[in-house]
């Protein structure tokens, strides 16, 4: 009965969701380096330092699932840049599994459509089907109102929500005000664009080059500041997709085996990769394999975009590939401690 309410409760946000307008902030906060956009944040959710705190105590709070054993951050780890590599599905309470692979949250405040099928609006909505999902984290409103109870959580409420009104879908605004600071802008390549020609190697300009040209075409999908386009593409995988992607949320059979562009910052970080972590022939382990993917033009699907074809690419240009990819890792992220655990 309870959960009915919470998940029309939670309907309704999410259509409130929808239409919230989203404002660039009054403060600089969080740090974003010169050569990265604004962030936008939403109206009804103003970024306050209380509330990053708040969140990123919420990020790494295993009481915070029905059991006690799942945090967000079991499954979105600092360490593998914000993924649970090297899974190629998560677990969640008891064991459960998921479908798919976890994306990273890094730069998500960025990103217009969570998850791979692009179902959810924002981050607060976001957290909010993470946190009731029942391979996730299978919790609802009393695990809040439970780790309330403790003095410490009681006071970075007050600091976070004054009135002390204390509700579910504050406790995903704190966490994704949190996750709007897990900003990553500084590796070799964010290095390179800011001007220091020398941060990268003959060998990554070069993959660099390939990446982006008329050649390979992957900057055509992983573009822009996040190397990625924010749509949804299928790159051929499967004959079948099972897991039927954007589809599931238009029931548009073109949008059959399509799913988001992910980010490709810190890729190296996080394998395997895909939103299923392989495609027909094996697990994509590594991003080698993802090249051979693409160099052999994707398996014939449909909806396969017209842009992965094959591409006879040389042993170089492959390896130049990776090298450049490699050269997204941001360890100054990974190694922050204001987005590690309290
Ligand atoms: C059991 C593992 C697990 C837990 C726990 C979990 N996640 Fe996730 N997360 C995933 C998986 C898997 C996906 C992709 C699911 C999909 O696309 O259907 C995902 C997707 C996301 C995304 C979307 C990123 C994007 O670019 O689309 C964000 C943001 C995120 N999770 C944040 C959170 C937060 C916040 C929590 C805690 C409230 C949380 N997650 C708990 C596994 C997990
Ligand atoms: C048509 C758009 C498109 C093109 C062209 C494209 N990609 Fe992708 N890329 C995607 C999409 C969409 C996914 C996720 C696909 C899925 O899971 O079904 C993806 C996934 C990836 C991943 C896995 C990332 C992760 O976190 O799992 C890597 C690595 C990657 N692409 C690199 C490349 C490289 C290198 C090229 C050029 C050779 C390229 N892409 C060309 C759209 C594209």
């Amino acid at each position: 009965m309870l959960k009915g309410y919470i998940i029309a409760g939670l309907i309704l946000i999410s259509i409130l969701g929808c239409t919230n307008p989203m404002e660039e902030p009054k403060a600089p906060f969080p740090e974003i380096p010169a050569h990265l956009p604004p962030m936008p944040f939403p109206v009804d959710n103003p970024i306050t330092p209380e509330k990053v705190e708040l969140g990123r105590h919420l990020f790494y709070e295993k009481r915070l699932s029905v059991n006690g054993t799942i945090a967000c951050a079991s499954c979105h780890a600092q360490e593998n840049a914000f993924t649970d590599s090297p899974k190629q599905v998560s677990s969640g309470v008891n064991g459960s599994q998921g479908q798919r692979n976890a994306p990273t949250v890094v730069n998500a405040g960025y990103r217009k459509e969570m998850f791979w099928d692009g179902r959810a609006g924002s981050l607060e909505d976001q957290a909010m089907a993470a946190f009731l999902n029942s391979t996730e984290m299978a919790a609802d409103t009393f695990e809040v109102h439970k780790l309330l109870a403790s003095a410490e959580y009681r006071v970075m409420w007050k600091r976070a929500f004054p009135d002390m009104i204390v509700t579910m879908h504050r406790a995903m605004q704190a966490i994704g005000s949190f996750e709007r600071t897990i900003v990553s802008g500084n590796s070799r390549y964010d290095q390179y664009l800011s001007g220091q020609f020398n941060a990268l190697s003959e060998q990554e300009r070069n993959g660099m080059q390939l990446f982006f040209s008329n050649k390979a075409m992957c900057g055509a999908c992983h573009g822009g500041p996040d190397l990625t386009d924010d749509l949804f593409h299928s790159v051929g995988l499967f004959h079948h997709y099972f897991d039927r992607g954007r589809y599931e949320v238009t029931r548009n059979p073109g949008d059959e085996g399509r799913f988001k562009t992910p980010t490709l910052r810190n890729v190296a970080l996080t394998a395997p990769y895909m939103a299923t972590g392989d495609n027909e022939k094996q697990l994509l382990l590594d991003l080698e394999s993802v090249v051979e993917h693409y160099d052999e033009g994707g398996t014939p699907f449909s909806n396969k975009d017209k842009r992965v074809k094959k591409l006879n690419l040389t042993k170089e240009e492959k390896a130049s590939l990776v090298a450049f990819m490699k050269t997204l890792t941001d360890s100054s992220l990974i190694l922050n401690p204001k987005f590690g655990p309290p």
